[in-house]
């Protein structure tokens, strides 16, 4: 899954996950769990997560390659948020060639920016289930409680105004090249990611049923 930060990447990886029997590697999400942890990797990567940067190259690579290898992995995967960068792109095509699997299909999600901001602006997510939800579009049914597991919702750092806009350029100069990098591999499928949340649900499943150029 391909996009800006806010286009619903993570919210359409999990209803996938549920559909199909693949797992979901958020990056960001092994990130802040990471994070909340004290992990050594949390405490690298927290001061690039605060400011809206790209945690390094190396660091993210080999905690994907280690994620591919489990269990749960084995019939397919959703990854969400990796790649996001050429060069972790050209390491992605080398662990899975070592592997002896691919990528069938790379969906990139447009949505605009004033949409972008309101989305991330009203964004909660649970500290419990990682469940996402939104203020305005998508609201709990009892505010601060997620419906899911019950557990608590929270704001996250990351979704402030000034490092939004930081996150966008990022996106912009480091991640978006990779829109052409996987067209020229005809791989890539651009998803229209305004509307309903199960109107893009339904996008997706049909691109994924299409065929490759
Ligand atoms: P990460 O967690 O990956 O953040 P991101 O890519 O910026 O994406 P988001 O999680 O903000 O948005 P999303 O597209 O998943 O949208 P969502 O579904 O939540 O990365 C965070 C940080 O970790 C990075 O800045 C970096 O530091 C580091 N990092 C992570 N991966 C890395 C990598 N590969 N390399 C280096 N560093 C890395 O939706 C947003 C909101 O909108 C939700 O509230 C949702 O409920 C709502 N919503 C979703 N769809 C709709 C809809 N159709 N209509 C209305 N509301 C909707």
């Amino acid at each position: 899954m391909l996009g800006p930060p806010g286009a619903g990447k993570g919210t359409q990886a999990k209803l996938l996950q549920e559909r199909f029997a693949a797992c979901q590697i958020s990056t960001g999400d092994i990130l802040r769990k990471a994070v909340a942890d004290q992990t050594p990797l949390g405490k690298e990567a927290s001061a690039y997560i605060d400011r809206g940067a790209l945690v390094p190259d190396v660091v993210i690579v080999n905690l994907v390659a280690e994620r591919l290898k489990d269990k749960d992995c084995e019939a397919g995967f959703i990854l969400d948020g990796f790649p996001r960068t050429i060069p972790q792109a050209k390491s992605l095509d080398e662990i899975l060639t070592k592997m002896g699997r691919g990528l069938n299909r790379v969906l990139s999600v447009k949505v605009p920016k004033d949409v972008i901001i309101q989305r991330l602006a009203g964004r909660r997510t649970c500290r419990s289930c990682g469940a996402l939800s939104h203020k305005v579009f998508n609201p709990p049914k009892k505010e601060g409680v997620c419906d899911r597991c019950g557990g608590e919702l929270f704001q996250r750092d990351d979704d402030r105004e000034e490092t939004v806009a930081h996150r966008l350029s990022v996106y912009e100069t480091q991640t978006a090249p990779l829109v052409d990098y996987y067209r020229r591999m005809g791989i890539l499928q651009e998803i229209d990611g305004v509307g309903k949340i199960d109107d893009i649900r339904d996008r997706v499943i049909k691109a994924l049923g299409e065929g490759v150029a």
